[in-house]
């Protein structure tokens, strides 16, 4: 008792402090803001770049010293930082510290897997190590603020900031939200190795019609809500610090210039107090859009709608002054969204410790920062396919060839977005193999296409005359960097260039064929992994992905991950997700397949279910699919009480156990289905996954305590509610495969 006392009173202390910390910051506001000039005050909600499309170092340092820049986007060198910070800090007409910001989106120069594949890991723990690595890294080089995470919701993978989202589904982003901010911002915001977080693109922009960058969404607000917003919300209430608003219109409004979404549901309803930025240029790109006459309308638009910072446009520097004076915009307005900006840097601490210690020995590419990057890549690897146990490489494979565009490709195997990404420090299977299990097995290195779209099929014959002399082939395909990432969308999901024909090849040898996939985006490769013996899914792996790789080739590391994202047959099937409606008509499974159809047919022979002729409705692998190098086997699925009210808590349990090979970590995944709601639900939704680790031949039971207002959906008034009724609880490998039983909210 006396201990809880004391925990109490600890906890009483901490949130005193807190409340004491954040009511001297909100004073400190308003004397600084009692002092500022109107231009002033607009200065702080510019954010500009520091590369030189802004003006020389010299130029920007003129802007700061007269006030007119917030935030300097883009500087790297912690000295230029601190140069131009002492300039803010010291000579300017504020004396009010900037913030330095970056993409630093999966890693700073310690790249981490990209952020679909930390998805993959399913492991919230991992994910929040790796930014905290981002952090120490960025900090050092003067970053404070990081244009990160990015958690759009998106079901299609011809977008190609897929590679940049954590996947399809809420539950699983809305876990990694938390995990990144958590481990940027630290415990304390203000000590100098934390760094803001920006949770973007706030909203929809993952909804992007066509899968094309930049296009229009046309989401319901029950949809925004339901799908696209539980990351935003439940990470502000994780404390993130700034959300960066999205370049998509949906249904008509730019989301800068959108009052609802900005003021009423993010700033009202969730009380949000940090920043509102909007991304490169959204504001005045609301003239293309056809939202705004000019660049004053555009910035008065986005003042109003609830923008704080404008990132590189650059229109309320120029206009907000004229429209204040022509009272076009109130100064209430203003106030508002500068007060935001100076909260977060008092938050940051700014105003105490403006500069960057230079002097701290560096932490980047730390041995224990590399470790963190390789578990994580390790964790990311989805094994896709095993036959015969091809996987791990059994001790009688004596040699090895590596080849495939993608075996020795530091560049791309980095990803998208690696601003500060080194390419030098990349370890790539290829020499990683060679240098950890060179020993072992005779590893022959042949180059086969130099890039992933090359064409040129020139160096096959060598490389099949070394894959007849070797007893295994591994073939690294996927796609370069460059073909996913912001504006690199694709209509085709197939493997660029002749990556297909080398793996037609190769399979001619007769060789155990194990075919390595290095990509951005979920790839339509079943005919390619039909071909092969093995398969695994890698993402863009980060620096490390090399020794990871090589790790789980030869059985040292057992692959775990679980696919984030639903895999399409073919592009034609997306939109595809496992969180869909059911339709009046589902699909049963049974229907005929294109050949099976006869001639004449009449359309009774086809029956009328929702499903395409030609490939059926099921996807290539579902969401959260994933093999291990052993197996595991659910049962007894339990739930405490079956009866269950608005306020309880559903207390569930299931018994895994490993019955193959191999000591492994299952992803245990748990998916309730609303059988009957006043507005229809999902077939079913992820509401919890547990990482287990179980030895071969043991057995684990693996508990899950959910509260029943988890189950809550937007009803026809737009009132969150729990409806009750019958709900059926699934628990499984994957979303298509586990043991079910069902449960009543009364
Ligand atoms: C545009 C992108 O949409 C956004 O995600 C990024 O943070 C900014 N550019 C800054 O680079």
């Amino acid at each position: 008792m006396k201990k809880y006392l004391h925990i109490i009173m600890c906890m009483l202390m901490v949130s005193v402090l807190s409340y004491g910390q954040e009511k001297s910051i909100e004073q400190k506001i308003e004397t600084m803001l009692s002092k500022m000039t109107v231009r002033e005050k607009v200065g702080q909600l510019n954010q500009l770049d520091g590369r030189g499309m802004h003006g020389s170092i010299a130029e920007l340092k003129e802007l700061v010293r007269k006030g007119e820049v917030g935030s300097l986007m883009n500087i790297t060198d912690p000295n230029v930082v601190n140069e131009i910070q002492e300039v803010a800090c010291k000579e300017s007409v504020t004396g009010i510290p900037l913030i330095f910001t970056r993409d630093v989106v999966h890693g700073f120069k310690t790249m981490l897997p990209i952020p679909l594949g930390q998805a993959a890991t399913f492991n919230p723990d991992i994910v929040k190590g790796g930014a905290r690595v981002a952090a120490i890294e960025a900090t050092e080089h003067g970053i404070r603020w990081a244009f990160a995470p990015m958690i759009d919701i998106t079901r299609d993978a011809r977008w190609g900031r897929i590679a940049e989202s954590f996947g399809e589904d809420t539950y699983l982003t809305a876990e990694m939200a938390v995990a990144v901010v958590k481990g940027f911002q630290g415990e304390n915001l203000a000590h100098p190795q934390s760094m803001a977080a920006c949770l973007k693109h706030f909203i929809g922009y993952g909804a992007t019609e066509g899968g094309r960058d930049y296009n229009a969404t046309y989401i319901p607000e029950r949809q925004l809500r339901e799908v696209h917003m539980p990351p935003f919300q439940i990470a502000i209430d994780a404390g993130a610090a700034s959300v960066m608003t999205s370049f998509n219109d949906n249904d008509g409004t730019p989301i800068s210039g959108n009052k609802h979404l900005l003021r009423d549901i993010l700033r009202n309803e969730w009380n949000f107090d940090g920043v509102v930025l909007s991304d490169w240029g959204s504001v005045t790109e609301m003239i293309k859009h056809g939202f705004a006459e000019d660049r004053k309308h555009a910035a008065e638009i986005a003042i109003k709608a609830g923008i704080d910072m404008e990132m590189s446009s650059k229109s309320f520097i120029q206009y907000l002054e004229k429209l204040i004076d022509e009272g076009r915009v109130a100064g209430t307005i203003l106030d508002d969204a500068v007060r935001n900006v100076l909260r977060l840097k008092y938050r940051l601490g700014l105003f105490e410790q403006p500069y960057t210690d230079i002097q701290k020995p560096t932490e980047t590419y730390a041995s224990h920062h590399l470790e963190i990057a390789k578990k994580m890549a390790e964790e990311s690897v989805v094994l896709l396919k095993n036959d015969n146990h091809t996987l791990p490489l059994s001790t009688e494979i004596k040699s090895i060839l590596i080849t495939g565009p993608l075996a020795d490709a530091p560049h791309d195997q980095l990803g998208t977005w690696t601003m500060d990404g080194e390419p030098e420090t990349t370890q790539t299977p290829a020499k990683a193999i060679a240098a950890m299990y060179g020993n072992d097995v005779n590893v022959h290195v042949v180059p086969s296409l130099m890039y992933s779209r090359d064409r040129n099929q020139v160096r096959f014959e060598e490389v099949l005359y070394a894959a007849r002399s070797v007893d295994a082939v591994v073939v690294f395909v996927g796609e370069e960097a460059i073909l996913s990432g912001e504006a690199h969308s694709l209509a085709g999901l197939h493997l660029q260039g002749a990556q297909s024909e080398l793996i037609k090849v190769l399979k001619t040898t007769g060789k155990p064929l194990v075919t390595i996939v290095m990509a951005g985006r979920p790839l339509t490769i079943g005919k390619e992994i039909e071909q092969s013996d093995a398969v695994l899914y890698a993402w863009h792996p980060g620096t490390m992905g090399g020794p990871a790789l090589a790790d789980i080739l030869f059985g040292k590391a057992i692959p775990s991950g679980k696919l984030p994202v639903t895999f399409p047959k073919e592009v034609g099937q997306i939109p595809i997700y496992y969180n869909h409606k059911n339709t009046g008509r589902p699909a049963k499974g049974d229907e005929k397949s294109l050949d099976e159809i006869p001639l004449n047919a009449k359309q009774s022979v086809l029956g009328h279910s929702s499903y395409y002729l030609d490939i059926g409705s099921k996807p290539l692998y579902p969401f959260g699919y994933g093999l291990s190098y052993t197996t595991f086997e659910y049962a007894d699925l339990k739930i405490l009480n079956e009866k269950l009210g608005k306020e309880d808590t559903l207390s569930i349990t299931v018994k895994v156990k490993n019955t193959g090979l191999y000591d492994g970590t299952e992803i245990v995944q748990l998916y309730v289905t609303d059988l009957v709601g006043s507005v229809t639900r999902p077939v079913k939704e992820l509401k919890a996954f547990e990482r287990v680790n179980v030895k071969k031949g043991e057995e684990k039971t693996v508990s899950f305590i959910i509260p029943v207002a988890d189950l809550a959906f937007w009803n026809m008034e737009m009132r969150k509610i729990v409806e009750p009724g019958k709900f059926k609880l699934t628990v499984g490998t994957n979303s298509e495969t586990g043991i079910e039983t069902y449960f009543e909210v009364v």
